[in-house]
Formats: C-alpha cells, structure tokens, sequence
C-alpha cells in the first residue's frame, strides 16, 4: 500500500542549504514528519549535491523545484484516519534507503487517552538565561523542565521497547495537543499551527493535560516550512500570544520550533518572530529541528541558537545521515556532548525523529540508534 513515489515536499531554500551542508555527499536525505492528530507522515527528499543523477527511479524531477504538495491536512478530530490515499500521496520515500514509512497511529476512538502516571521531573541546575533576545512576557514562573531524553512517536504501541530497565527516556510528544502513549512518560502537548479547527480545541487540551501532569508546551510546527505550520513571523507572534501566553507560569513554552533552513526560514524565522514578539511572547525554550547535517554543525547550530536567543534549548525532531551503524555513531557522540560536555548545557530536552518502523524501531526490536537513543550512557 505504500507509494513509492518520490515526491520532493522541501522548498528549494532547504535544499540549497542541506546540500551546502555536505558536499561530499552525493544524496542526501531529508526526514521530514507531516504529522496531524493520527498520523506522522515521513517524507524524503533526494538532494544531489554533486549534479550526479539521483538514483531514485522516480518519475518525478523533485530535486530542485518541489512538485506540487498534496494537502496533508492535519485534522482535528482524532477520529477521523486519513485515507492510504493521502498517506501515500504525502509518503517520500528514498529509492536506495529502506526506511519504512511511518505507520498511522491507532485511532483513539472516544476519549484521548492521558498518561496515567506522570514521571517526576528531575531537578536540574540548569540557569535559565535572562537579558537580551528575550520575549518572555514578565517574571516567567513555569516550573523547570526535566532535563533529558523524549520520544516523538505517533503509534504508541511501540514504545515499551524503549522504557525498559535503565531507560535514560523521560518524556513523550506525538505532534498532539494530547497523549495517548499510556506509558506514564510525562507528555508534551502541541497546538501545532491556527488552522484546521486547533484553537478551537487548544485551551481545554492543554488545561487537561496539564493537570495530568505534563510540565511544557509546544507551539507551532515549522511555521518557517511552507508545508507544515507555514506561518509568518508576525502571525505567529499574535497567535502565540494569544493561546500560548495564557499558560505562562503553567507550564514551561516553547517557541514555535523551526527547522535548520536558511535564508528566511530557521534561526532567522525565529529572530524574525521574537522581533514581532516585542518582548510579549511567553517563551522559556527554543525549540529547534535538525536533519541533514553533521555532528560538529549540529552542535554549532545549538550554540548559535542558544546566544542568538538566550534561552535554553530543545531539539524535538533531529535526524543523521548514513548507514545505521554511521546514524548511531553520531547519535552517540551528540548524546554524550549534551550530556556531559558543559558547552551544552543549556540544552534541556531532545527527542530523535523518531519512535517508528524503520528507523528507531527494527522488527520486533530496536535499530542500533534507536537502542542508543533509549538506553545509551554518554560514553
Ligand atoms: C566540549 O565542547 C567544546 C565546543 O564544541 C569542544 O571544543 C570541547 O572539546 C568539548 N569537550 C569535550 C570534553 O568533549
């Protein structure tokens, strides 16, 4: 059922700037998760960044100029599953990498399920950066995040395999404004964007969640991605004003995250947006998604973040490049300078993209990064 149809979804701009990223790559794949209420939808992109043909057998021209993007309307109501229609018209899958396509998540037919048993934050020395590049709307109280490893998923049966003994995991999101993982990992709630009917639901889940236990939010998916939230930064500014400020002291908000384009999408969408913000936007993270570069740039682009904005960082969907063993390689090494070198220390929160079939989820089991990711000591 699954198309195999390469569909490049990712603005020229990105291309240009993962390409740039490693020019010793002749392709380059691009993860990119398209995620409503029921479903995460991975897309690839093929990036020659050598003029080398793509060895995709697709029909499609995708490299430079995106072709159309079929509607991937995230919906409302958890009810309703999309069609296998939409899903593969939105899947991109890469012809030479055997990534599995992200399943739909169950349907929670009746009520959303809340995490029975949320996990205790662990307290932290992190300082939380006061001063310049601030919009925090006066004296933010939100209550300090656990610092640590999460899980981004969309089928929540499969995260068991990362919560046994000595699970380093401590906190989950589904790109939902409620978690259904019944895992008892605190969840972070996700307005995702102000279309398709969630500012209708957005208070009441969040207040729900909240007194369930989870202890920050999530504004807006990539508004800087013209095929997820796409926002401007004026509009997202008024908006996270007005359904994100109210939780202020609540819970501990993010930013709307932003991938690692550039031109005038990531870290400059985001000064763009705290500029439109004029100090009113409750903000007490960063929230960063990064894909397609090496460990040394990823780093980097944390550091840049952190003393473009002051603030602490989350990095809730990042991806490496590579054969599984060269994935968990890199995943290592970013695990253990987060967690032990006092560079990144302003870094709070990470999740990998992500809790699924063919990536950090093999079989029965787990891929190698997905293991590392779980269960890894910082080496
Ligand atoms: C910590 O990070 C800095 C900046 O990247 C680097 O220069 C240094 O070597 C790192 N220290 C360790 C022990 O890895």
């Amino acid at each position: 059922m699954v198309s195999k149809t390469l569909i490049a979804l990712v603005a020229a701009t990105l291309l240009q700037e993962v390409a740039a990223a490693s020019p010793r790559h002749a392709h380059m794949h691009v993860k990119r998760g398209i995620v409503t209420e029921v479903v995460t939808v991975t897309d690839w992109v093929t990036v020659t960044a050598d003029g080398a043909a793509p060895t995709s057998t697709s029909s499609s021209p995708a490299e430079v100029a995106p072709a159309p993007i079929a509607e991937v309307a995230p919906t409302p109501t958890p009810e309703v599953a999309p069609t296998d229609e939409v899903l593969n018209a939105a899947r991109v899958r890469p012809s030479a990498d055997p990534v599995e396509p992200v399943a739909p998540a169950p349907v929670e037919p009746a009520s959303p399920a809340v995490p029975a048993a949320p996990v205790v934050p662990v307290e932290t020395n992190i300082a939380v950066p006061t001063g310049s590049g601030s919009s925090t709307g006066g004296g933010s109280s939100a209550p300090s995040g656990a610092r640590g490893r999460g899980l981004a998923y969309n089928d929540a049966n499969l995260l068991t395999r990362f919560l046994g003994t000595g699970s380093k995991i401590s906190w989950s999101y589904n790109w939902a404004q409620t978690g259904d993982s019944k895992s008892g990992l605190e969840f972070v709630p996700m307005m995702w964007s102000t279309g398709k009917g969630f500012p209708n639901t957005w208070e009441a889940n969040a207040k729900k969640m909240i007194a369930a236990g989870s202890k920050a939010l999530f504004s807006f998916n990539e508004p800087d991605h013209e095929e997820q939230a796409n926002m401007s930064p004026q509009a997202a500014a008024a908006a996270h004003k007005q359904y994100m400020n109210p939780f202020q002291g609540q819970a501990r908000i993010g930013t709307p995250s932003v991938t690692n384009g550039g031109g005038s999408m990531g870290l400059n969408w985001l000064q763009s947006w705290f500029s439109a913000c004029a100090g009113g936007c409750a903000a007490d993270f960063v929230n960063l998604h990064i894909y397609g570069v090496p460990t040394d740039q990823f780093l980097a682009h944390l550091v840049k973040a952190n003393q473009m904005f002051n603030k602490p960082v989350w990095i809730t969907e990042f991806g490496f490049d590579g054969s599984e063993s060269q994935i968990n390689d890199q995943l290592a090494h970013v695990i253990d300078q987060i967690e032990t070198n006092a560079t990144y220390s302003f870094v709070e929160r990470y999740a990998y993209f992500m809790a699924a079939p063919g990536i950090m989820v093999k079989g029965d089991g787990m891929s190698a990064y997905g293991n590392t990711f779980a269960y890894a000591n910082a080496v």
